[in-house]
C-alpha cells in the first residue's frame, strides 16, 4: 500500500474524513504564468503609516515598479494590516524579479493552498446544564468565536440566538448574508466563489461552528439515530464565520484576509479546522496569522490533520497554536455483521434500516479476483464482478472515500456493504451516513469474514441493525486517522498538544440528509480532526468568560496539564492498535473543561516569549520578523524545550545531560504547597528537579525551577523514543507535565 505523506508540496487540506480518507496531491501552477503570492514587507527606515490608506498606496508602489516589463499592471488581492506588513497579488516571476531591489521588500512566495481536511460530547465531557463548569462560565456568554470555515447556514436551529446577549461593544464585524442575530453576528466570504455569500454549501462550517458554539437543540437526531439535546462546548457564546474554503480548497491569500479582519473585528478565539503540509512557521500563513491573533490575546485551536496512524503527518505545529486530535465518544451506531458459521461481529454504521431483510445473502470480496482496485471498490472496478444482490466486503483506503464505496457497490447492484479497516486502521470505525446497508468493522473482525468467506464454498452473511448505543468503556481513543507528531517544523515542541472527540459527531447540517430511507435531518454525523478543533474553541471560550485576564497561552496550559490520560475503564488511553496511545498521538491527554477551569497553576508564554525560541529554530532574523511583525535582530536563540511550554520534547546524546528552566503561575489558592505527586521516568536517563516543593503565598505569584534530563549511559537502549511525566500536586490540584525523549 502506497499511502501518500505530506510532502514537498504545498497543500493544505480541509480535515475532513467524511469524503475523503486519504490525500490526494496536485501540482504547482506553471512557473511562466502569473499566480498569487503572498508578499512579505518592512516599513523601511521604520516609517509608521498613519492611515490605513498610506500603507495601501506604500503597497501599491511595489506593483507600479513591478509592472516594469510586463504588459498589464498587477493588482492588489488583498491588503494586509494585522497578520503581517504586505499584500497577496498575482504575480509572474519576473514581476517578483522587479520587487526584490525596492526598499522594504522582504520575501515573496507563491501562496499555499489548503485543502479542507454532538448531541453527546458535552455530558461525555462533563459539562451539565444548570451546574459545575458551563453555569460557571454563563455557557460563553459576551465571547466571540471566529471560525474560518466554508460558510454557514443562518436559521439553523443551532444558531438561534435564545439567551444569547448583544454582541459586546467592541465588536466591528459584519454580515454579508439575511438572517444574522445575537448568536450568529458575523458571516463574510472571503473565498473566490462567484456567489460572494457566506452560506454554507458544504456542511463543514456548519457543523464546526455549531459543535463550538451551537444553542441547545432538542430532539435532534440523524436518521433517529444518537438523538437527544445537541449544542454546543459554549452554548451562549457568539459565532462569526469567515468563509475562506470553496468546494474543500482554502487558499491561503484568503485565510489570511479572513484572519487580518477577525483580528480587527473583535474576536476572543479563533477556530480553524483545516491545515496542510508542514513547513517553517514563516512560510505558514496559518502561523503566521495565529501569531498576530495571539499577540492580541486571541485563543487559536486548530485541527491536527486526518493523516495519522503515521508519523510525522501533523498540520499546525507551531506552539502559540493549540492543535488538536481527534478521539472517540463513547457511543456507537450498530451495524452488526453475521455470518453463516453463526460467528457476529459489531461494526458501526448511521444508516439503519429497519426494513433490510435478515435472511443470508451471497458473501462476495472483489479483491480476491479483481485484483487492488476491485479490493478498494474503486470506480469500476466491480464491472467484471458478481456483486447483485450480495454483501459485499470492500477495503478501507486507496483514496477513496469510505460513503463512495458504498455508492459505487450500490450501483453495481450489489445489497450491503462490509467495510473492512486496514491494518494501520485497526480497531477504529466510523458510522458513517452510507447509502446502502453496510458496517464498516476493526481490522481483526474484517480478516476473520474473510477467512471464512475463502474456506466457505458458499459463504452467506447479513447485517442487522441496533442503533445507537452508549457506554464503550474504551471511549476515548485515539482515531486512526488522527495525525501524529513528531513535530517536524519545531521537533523540541510535542504535537499535537490535546485530544477531543473527533469520531462520528453529530452537529448541526444546511440541509436535510436524505438517503434510501427518506429520512430527513438537520443535522449530520461526520468525523475528523475538523470537528475535534471546535470542541476545543467552545471550551477556550468558557475558559475566557471564566478568566478574562488568562493569555492564550495560559488558557493552552490550563488545557494540557489538566487533560486526562484513562479511558471509562480506568485504563490508560488506547489508539486503534488497542495498545496505550503514545504521546505522539496525544499529546498532554484527553480534554477535561471543568479541570482545566481550575488548573492551580500555569505555565505563561508572553508574545515576545516565542522570539528567541523562532530564533533559535535557525530561522534568520527578517524571517522571525515576518511571524512576530517587528524588527527582530537574533543574536543567540534558545532550545525549543526552553520557551516555558506545559510539556517538554528533548533530544539526549549519549553523554548528554540537559537541563531546562520552567516558571509556574499560582491560579489556584493563595497558600499552596506542592510537591511531585507522581512522576514515571524511562528506562535509560534520570531526571531531576532543582526543588522538591513549590511554596505558594499568594494569587498569581511566579515561581521558577529547573528540570535536568541526564541520560543514562549504563543503561542500554532499545528504542529511539521514550516518555514520562511528572505531576505537581496539591490538594486538589494535579498539574500534569509530559515529555518525550529522542535518544541519539
Ligand atoms: C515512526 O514510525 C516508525 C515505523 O513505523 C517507527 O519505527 C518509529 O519508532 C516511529 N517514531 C515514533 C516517534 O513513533
Ligand atoms: C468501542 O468502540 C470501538 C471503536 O471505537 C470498537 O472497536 C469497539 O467494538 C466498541 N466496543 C463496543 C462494546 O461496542
Ligand atoms: C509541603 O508539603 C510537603 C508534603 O506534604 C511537606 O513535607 C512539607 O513540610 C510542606 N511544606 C510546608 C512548608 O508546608
Ligand atoms: C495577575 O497578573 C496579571 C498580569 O501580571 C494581571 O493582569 C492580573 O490582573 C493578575 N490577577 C490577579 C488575580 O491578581
Amino acid at each position: 500500500m502506497e499511502r501518500k505523506r505530506y510532502n514537498v508540496l504545498p497543500q493544505l487540506y480541509i480535515l475532513l474524513i467524511l469524503t475523503f480518507t486519504s490525500i490526494f496531491d496536485t501540482t504547482s501552477a506553471n512557473a511562466n504564468q502569473a499566480e498569487t503570492y503572498i508578499v512579505n514587507l518592512e516599513s523601511p527606515n521604520g516609517i509608521v503609516f498613519a492611515k490605513p490608506e498610506d500603507l495601501q498606496s506604500w503597497y501599491h508602489s511595489f506593483l507600479s515598479s513591478s509592472s516594469i516589463g510586463s504588459n498589464k499592471k498587477p493588482s492588489i488581492l488583498h491588503a494586509y494590516h494585522n497578520v503581517f506588513m504586505g499584500f497577496a497579488a498575482k504575480l509572474s516571476a519576473d514581476q517578483v524579479k522587479a520587487m526584490e531591489s525596492i526598499d522594504g521588500f522582504v520575501s515573496a512566495r507563491p501562496e499555499r493552498i489548503y485543502k479542507l481536511h454532538t448531541t453527546h460530547t458535552p455530558r461525555f465531557l462533563g459539562l451539565h446544564q444548570n451546574f459545575g463548569f458551563w453555569r460557571g462560565s454563563n455557557y460563553g456568554k459576551g465571547i466571540i468565536i471566529g471560525v474560518l470555515d466554508t460558510g454557514i447556514t443562518p436559521g439553523h436551529p443551532s444558531f438561534d440566538d435564545k439567551g444569547v446577549p448583544p454582541p459586546p461593544q467592541k465588536w466591528k464585524g459584519k454580515c454579508e448574508v439575511a438572517g444574522c442575530n445575537n448568536k450568529l453576528i458575523g458571516a463574510r466570504d472571503f473565498t473566490d466563489s462567484a456567489s460572494g455569500s457566506p452560506l454554507d454549501n458544504e456542511g463543514h462550517g456548519t457543523h464546526t461552528s455549531s459543535t463550538a458554539a451551537g444553542n441547545f437543540v432538542d430532539g435532534a437526531n440523524v436518521f433517529g439515530m444518537a438523538k437527544g439535546t445537541a449544542v454546543g462546548m459554549a452554548p451562549l457564546a457568539h459565532v462569526a464565520m469567515y468563509r475562506v474554503c470553496d468546494d474543500f480548497v482554502c487558499s491561503e491569500s484568503n485565510i489570511l484576509a479572513a484572519m487580518d479582519a477577525a483580528i480587527e473585528e473583535g474576536v476572543d478565539v479563533l477556530s480553524l479546522s483545516l491545515g496542510g503540509a508542514s513547513v517553517p512557521f514563516y512560510e505558514d500563513g496559518i502561523a503566521v496569522g495565529a501569531f498576530s491573533a495571539i499577540q492580541k490575546g486571541i485563543f487559536v485551536s486548530c485541527s491536527a490533520g486526518n493523516s495519522g496512524p503515521f508519523n510525522s503527518t501533523l498540520s499546525n505545529e507551531a506552539p502559540w497554536i493549540l492543535t488538536v486530535g481527534a478521539s472517540t465518544i463513547d457511543r456507537n451506531i450498530r451495524a452488526t455483521v453475521h455470518l453463516g458459521n453463526k460467528a457476529l461481529f459489531n461494526g458501526e454504521s448511521l444508516f439503519q434500516p429497519q426494513d433490510f431483510p435478515q435472511n443470508f445473502l451471497p458473501l462476495v470480496y472483489p479483491g480476491l479476483t479483481g485484483g487492488q482496485q476491485a479490493a478498494w471498490c474503486a470506480k469500476g472496478s466491480l464491472t467484471n464482478i458478481d456483486v447483485k444482490g450480495k454483501v459485499v466486503i470492500c477495503d478501507r483506503g486507496g483514496g477513496i472515500a469510505r460513503i463512495e464505496k458504498g455508492q459505487i457497490v450500490k450501483e453495481a447492484g450489489g445489497a450491503a456493504m462490509i467495510l473492512h479497516n486496514q491494518v494501520t486502521d485497526g480497531v477504529s470505525t466510523v458510522a458513517d451516513a452510507h447509502v446502502l446497508p453496510a458496517s464498516h468493522v476493526g481490522y481483526e473482525s474484517g480478516v476473520s469474514i474473510k477467512t471464512y468467506l475463502i474456506s466457505t464454498p458458499s459463504p452467506v452473511a447479513t447485517i442487522t441493525f441496533h442503533g445507537t448505543v452508549i457506554g464503550n468503556k474504551t471511549a476515548p481513543e485515539v482515531a486512526s486517522f488522527s495525525s501524529r507528531g513528531p513535530n517536524m517544523a519545531s521537533p523540541g515542541i510535542i504535537k499535537p498538544d490535546i485530544i477531543a472527540p473527533g469520531v462520528s459527531l453529530l452537529a448541526a447540517w444546511p440541509v436535510s440528509v436524505e438517503n434510501s430511507a427518506h429520512t430527513k435531518s438537520t443535522f449530520n454525523m461526520i468525523s475528523g480532526t475538523s470537528m475535534a478543533c471546535p470542541h476545543l474553541a467552545g471550551i477556550s471560550a468558557l475558559l475566557k468568560s471564566e478568566h478574562p485576564d488568562w493569555s492564550p497561552a495560559a488558557i493552552k496550559s490550563a488545557i494540557m496539564t489538566s487533560a486526562g490520560q484513562v479511558n471509562l475503564n480506568g485504563d490508560p488511553i488506547e489508539d486503534e492498535r488497542e495498545l496505550p496511545a503514545d504521546i505522539y498521538a496525544i499529546g498532554s491527554g484527553h480534554v477535561n473543561p471543568s479541570k482545566a477551569n481550575d488548573p492551580g497553576l500555569i505555565f505563561d508564554i508572553k508574545p515576545d516569549d516565542y522570539i528567541p525560541y523562532l530564533c533559535g529554530l535557525g530561522y534568520t532574523s527578517k524571517q522571525v520578523g515576518i511571524i512576530v511583525k517587528k524588527t527582530v535582530t537574533c543574536s543567540e536563540g534558545i532550545e525549543e524545550a526552553e520557551l516555558n511550554y506545559p510539556s517538554f520534547a528533548v533530544t539526549l546524546g549519549v553523554d548528554d545531560g540537559k537541563a531546562f528552566e520552567r516558571t509556574v503561575t499560582n491560579v489556584g489558592e493563595a497558600n499552596s504547597n506542592y510537591t511531585i505527586k507522581s512522576f514515571s521516568i524511562p528506562g535509560g536517563m534520570f531526571l531531576g528537579i532543582s526543588t522538591t516543593e513549590l511554596k505558594f503565598t499568594e494569587l498569581n505569584q511566579s515561581l521558577t525551577y529547573q528540570t535536568f534530563f541526564l541520560r543514562n549511559r549504563d543503561f542500554e537502549v532499545t528504542t529511539p523514543y521514550a516518555e514520562g511525566y511528572i505531576t505537581w500536586g496539591f490538594g486538589k490540584y494535579s498539574v500534569r507535565i509530559p515529555f518525550s525523549i529522542k535518544f541519539v
